[in-house]
């Protein structure tokens, strides 16, 4: 049975849906499942914008052969090769043998190394600022190096001011039916997964999202059409905010999430009372996260959210809590920088965790470390109780 939605007229989401996937790139875990989107635009020649990824190929095929009617494929667009939507390419190609692949040059070069090279007949190079007339659409091919690959590019829709925004403005999440985003609660149901999905998929790049945005701007954009996630036909600037703020790194809120370290639990009592005392001094809505057992890609999105964190951490070998080192790195490669970042470590021998966080944390950009530390040797005991105050009242007075 073919699942498709017109999105207006003569466009048609073809796109499906992933609730078996466990780890999007193998990573990340997604509960909610992952749509991935493609879309017809039935015009005099008609254009599939990108594929799908290979497992959901069935159905995809389908949704595309039941809006067709017969009528072949004339052009794939593709403004992405991550196989999660460029898996069916080849497959295009054998069902609509006269299709024409459209694309910029790096995307050609890496249709080779993923499939067979396409002949330069069956190709349409395009370049920043070149158009394809389908009839009474006109299509503006616009670079978005980085976003998340180098071969990216969006397309815009003259005709109906739509951005066909590839990867960006994505979420994790499958559409359950509803695929605008104003048949949902967004804000309820679906930021943290999209803030998710930007700070581990999109995180690092930044610069590139702030440079895709400044040329977003000189357009009229009326829709959005994602390759993840609701297709945005209202509110367009709450998200095109978010992601403004995210590609500065800036925090949404000024709010402390406690990330611990914690192998007996010596460490997670000492962060309960810190967010305690905290909580005494007014600070709210806290967050408290055990770094074993939250995917590392929560507590990125966290970070991403709030403008203070916590970090209570034990020596372990003489150097950081595995699990904590692996947050520290993860933060390093997604370019988290501008927050402000407090820390407790403990040890029953030779604490040497709170040094070696120091320093991960000054090679990160604009972070600022607050200069009362907490050191604990094995636990926190009551005659510190003026310490933690002092630490409590540095973080509240700091935010
Ligand atoms: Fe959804 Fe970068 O692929």
């Amino acid at each position: 049975m073919q699942n498709t939605r017109k999105v207006m007229e003569d466009i048609v989401w073809v796109g499906c849906n992933d609730r078996r996937l466990a780890l999007f790139e193998n990573i990340f875990p997604i509960p909610r499942g992952v749509s991935y989107n493609s879309y017809l635009i039935m015009d005099e020649k008609i254009t599939l914008m990108d594929t799908v990824d290979a497992c959901v190929s069935q159905q995809f095929l389908e949704n595309i052969e039941y809006v067709l009617e017969g009528r072949p494929v004339d052009y794939l667009v593709v403004n992405h090769m991550e196989p999660d939507h460029c898996a069916n390419i080849g497959e295009i190609i054998r069902r609509y043998p006269d299709v024409k692949v459209v694309a910029n040059a790096k995307t050609a070069q890496m249709i080779g190394q993923f499939f067979d090279a396409l002949s330069q007949e069956r190709m349409v190079l395009v370049k920043e600022g070149d158009t394809l007339q389908t009839g009474r659409h006109t299509l503006r091919f616009v670079m978005a190096p980085m976003v998340h690959w180098p071969e990216v590019m969006v397309t815009y829709d003259e005709t109906e001011k739509i951005l066909f925004s590839a990867d960006a403005f994505g979420t994790f999440g499958a559409l359950n039916g509803n695929i605008f985003n104003d048949e949902i609660h967004f804000d309820k149901d679906w930021l943290p997964d999209a803030r998710r999905y930007y700070a581990n998929i999109v995180g690092k790049y930044g610069a590139q999202v702030q440079a895709l945005l400044k040329k977003a701007a000189a357009l009229d954009i009326q829709m959005i059409c994602p390759l993840h996630g609701p297709i945005w036909r209202s509110n367009i600037e709450y998200f095109v905010e978010k992601y403004d703020r995210w590609s500065k790194y800036e925090p949404e809120d000024q709010e402390v999430v406690i990330i611990y370290g914690s192998i007996y639990g010596h460490t997670e009592q000492a962060a309960n009372a810190l967010a305690g005392r905290l909580a005494e001094k007014g600070v709210k809505n806290i967050a408290v996260y055990d770094v074993s057992s939250t995917h590392v890609s929560e507590l990125i999105s966290e970070i991403f959210r709030a403008s203070h964190l916590v970090i209570a951490c034990p020596t372990y070998n003489g150097g950081i809590f595995p699990p904590m080192e692996n947050l520290l790195n993860d933060m390093a490669a997604l370019s988290v920088k501008k927050r402000t970042v407090a820390l407790m470590d403990n040890g029953t021998w030779a604490p040497a965790a709170g040094k070696q966080i120091v320093k991960k944390l000054e090679e990160m950009k604009d972070m600022t470390i607050l200069d009362l530390q907490l050191s604990l040797k094995s636990t926190l005991k009551n005659d510190r109780a003026e310490e933690l105050d002092a630490f409590a009242q540095q973080i509240a007075e700091s935010m």
